[in-house]
């Protein structure tokens, strides 16, 4: 933890350790094993809003606590990759909005792993941002946590390494690629544009939790309404279930058109939770390999949804690879 702590951060670490005695430690834990703890994470879990101004941790924050652990075990094995590949881990949240995945990995760069990192959050609401940066001085990880107000899109990844003097003398900026970008439930085609960011920018890893899916839905509107026929015409008609059909097949779709680009892709719950309609987590590590069978399958797909596609298509062509 960095010595540069704020007198306000080192008075809650003070009521961190007074407040979790072993025995409350033991209830909270009630027999699993966390990494995340209120004994190791105590500025994490306050900036993540987890613990109150006494230190303490409400039963609705329990639930989320344990999501956190929970999220920080499914990314876990991918970053632990990386670590073992990479000398100075780069990773990018497109979207970050209030960023706690971005703070979980910052903390377990410097906690767990102790490995070198550079963590860049981006989005487009600046005041989100600068509350961010905030945070991260509170936390005292701003060696190795930045933020940036830019639209996902728009995000020019070479010149971010250039402002943080990244670029080792013998490397071009250009080629200091990001080792993994993430995006979690950022909106509607920002889920896209960040595949398409991370694919264009050769990412080892990808990994979104898609939010929010209305572009298909939105043509199967227009379909509706001009009397298309193909087999999905009964749910064109079907408000709801064009809705939920059209989220999962742009799920699909996202997932054949990064096998496509040459990712070994698996999809999973994001979290533990059935409560959330948000709940597909894509995990894609970069093979090399293009797949053409997956390229075709994603075009088979499209024509079957009456020649639907999805924008990511043509943000990564499979022309390019
Ligand atoms: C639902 S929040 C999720 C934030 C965070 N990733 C999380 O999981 O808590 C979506 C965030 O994506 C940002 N966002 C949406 N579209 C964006 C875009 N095209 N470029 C950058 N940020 C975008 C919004 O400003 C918002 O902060």
């Amino acid at each position: 933890m960095s010595s540069l702590l704020s007198q306000q951060s080192t008075n809650f670490l003070n009521k961190a350790r007074d407040y979790w005695t072993s025995e409350r430690v033991q209830k909270l834990k009630a027999g699993h094993k966390y990494h995340v703890l209120p004994t190791n994470a105590p500025l994490l879990l306050r900036a993540l809003g987890l613990l109150n101004k006494d230190a303490s941790m409400s039963a609705d924050s329990t639930r989320k606590f344990i999501q956190v652990n929970h999220l920080l075990n499914q990314f876990r094995p991918y970053l632990e990759e990386l670590n073992s590949r990479h000398t100075q881990v780069r990773i990018l949240d497109a979207g970050c909005g209030s960023s706690f995945l971005t703070f979980l990995m910052a903390w377990a760069y410097q906690e767990i792993w102790q490995h070198p990192s550079v963590l860049i959050g981006v989005d487009s609401n600046e005041t989100l941002i600068s509350k961010n940066k905030q945070t991260a001085a509170e936390m005292g990880v701003t060696d190795r946590l930045t933020f940036f107000a830019s639209s996902i899109a728009e995000t020019n990844w070479p010149k971010i390494m250039d402002a943080l003097s990244i670029a080792p003398e013998s490397e071009d900026s250009k080629k200091i690629r990001p080792h993994a970008v993430v995006a979690l439930h950022a909106c509607d085609t920002a889920t896209d544009d960040a595949i398409a960011l991370g694919i264009k920018l050769k990412a080892d890893f990808i990994a979104v939790a898609p939010c929010c899916q209305a572009e298909l839905a939105k043509k199967w509107k227009e379909f509706a309404d001009l009397g298309v026929v193909n087999p999905l015409k009964p749910a064109y008609h079907n408000p709801h279930l064009r809705r939920e059909i059209a989220a999962h097949l742009t799920d699909l779709a996202r997932v054949l058109i990064l096998r496509g680009h040459g990712y070994e892709v698996t999809t999973t719950e994001f979290t533990m939770s059935h409560a959330t309609p948000k709940n597909t987590l894509i995990l894609a590590t970069r093979r090399g390999n293009y797949h053409k069978a997956s390229q075709q399958e994603y075009h088979d797909l499209a024509a079957w949804m009456g020649g639907s596609e999805i924008s990511l298509a043509s943000k990564v062509p499979f022309s390019e690879v």
